[in-house]
């Protein structure tokens, strides 16, 4: 029996692209990335810069440009294509253009013989995610979008700056779309598993922190081109997916926020949007379904319609 070498496809050698692909070479989650971008010559050079990297990493790693039919044997296909937002775009003005890139492609894939999984981060993420597994058909355990789990992280950090307690100690989540529908459920906001609200009302002197719908504008707003101060994000949705990978790679059984399918659970017929799921080796294993008071679920209904109506767009 030969050892199957861990290889992973990247479609789009941009900004998000190429930090992927140095996460899985720094953290060792694959052997092998094949990029393909519409520029060959940028697939190239992130490939010929990561090569660079491989002396000092911990493991050995191979990255080349090639085509999306040189992605057939990857045990996972990313999509990472398109450009960054422009300023004054939010994700969902970046449909049109995103779409029309995964016309590009998506006959390649089907052809190729792929059957691994599929992570779409490439914006609207939830839409492009569903308008992937629309188009191919995919088996909806095998793909997944990386959705809230970038708006979860940057909670996190909104949380554990303001409460001076470490991140791993604190569960939150965004569920929804990755956009600017996506919604808190704070009933679900925990530290050590004690619901935040609890904490805050018996030690006020201790732990402070902004109003909710402060922390909320400030999640929404930092992924946005005018607070990303440098036009693009790339560091944090990079290190979100290479979650994602890990989780599948190692079988880890994980929970994370992510944007699936879903078809009953909360209420919601044939959509993908973010909720927290627990993800394995063969993708998507569980739904983990959230009790929402009255007014979180009708917030989280409120991005589901937000999808819902963009995704009908997307396919006219
Ligand atoms: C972000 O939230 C651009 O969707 C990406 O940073």
């Amino acid at each position: 029996m030969s050892i199957k070498t861990r290889k992973i496809g990247i479609i789009g050698a941009g900004n998000v692209g190429s930090h992927l692909a140095l996460q899985f070479a720094v953290q060792g989650l694959a052997d092998e990335v094949v990029f393909y971008d519409i520029n060959h010559d940028k697939a190239t050079g992130e490939s010929l810069d990561l090569l660079d990297a491989v002396s000092y990493q911990p493991h050995h790693f191979e990255a080349y440009a090639g085509t999306v039919d040189d992605m057939k044997d990857a045990d996972i296909l990313i999509n990472a294509s398109g450009r960054p937002r422009l300023q004054g775009q939010n994700r969902l003005d970046m449909m049109n253009s995103a779409v029309d890139t995964s016309k590009e492609f998506l006959p390649i894939i089907e052809k190729s013989g792929f059957d691994g999984i599929i992570i779409s981060i490439s914006n609207p993420c939830d839409i492009i995610a569903e308008y992937l597994q629309y188009k191919l058909d995919w088996p909806k355990q095998k793909i997944i979008g990386s959705g809230t789990a970038l708006d979860s992280a940057r909670l996190q950090m909104q949380l554990s700056t303001q409460l001076k307690i470490n991140r791993r100690s604190l569960t939150a989540y965004l569920l929804g779309e990755h956009g600017d529908s996506s919604m808190i459920p704070w009933s679900h906001v925990t530290v050590a598993g004690k619901p935040i609200d609890e904490l805050l009302a018996e030690k006020p002197d201790v732990y402070h922190m902004d109003s909710k719908d402060e922390i909320l504008r400030k999640v929404h707003e930092e992924g946005t081109w005018e607070n990303s101060m440098k036009g693009c994000t790339e560091f944090g949705v990079s290190s979100a997916t290479a979650e994602l990978v890990r989780a599948i790679y190692h079988d880890e059984h994980k929970i994370l926020p992510c944007s699936v399918y879903l078809d009953g659970p909360y209420g919601i017929k044939d959509s993908f949007a973010s909720v927290p799921v627990k993800i394995g080796k063969d993708g998507v294993e569980d739904i983990i379904e959230l009790h929402l008071t009255d007014e979180e679920n009708e917030e989280f209904q409120k991005s589901i319609k937000v999808l819902k109506e963009h995704f009908a767009r997307a396919l006219k």
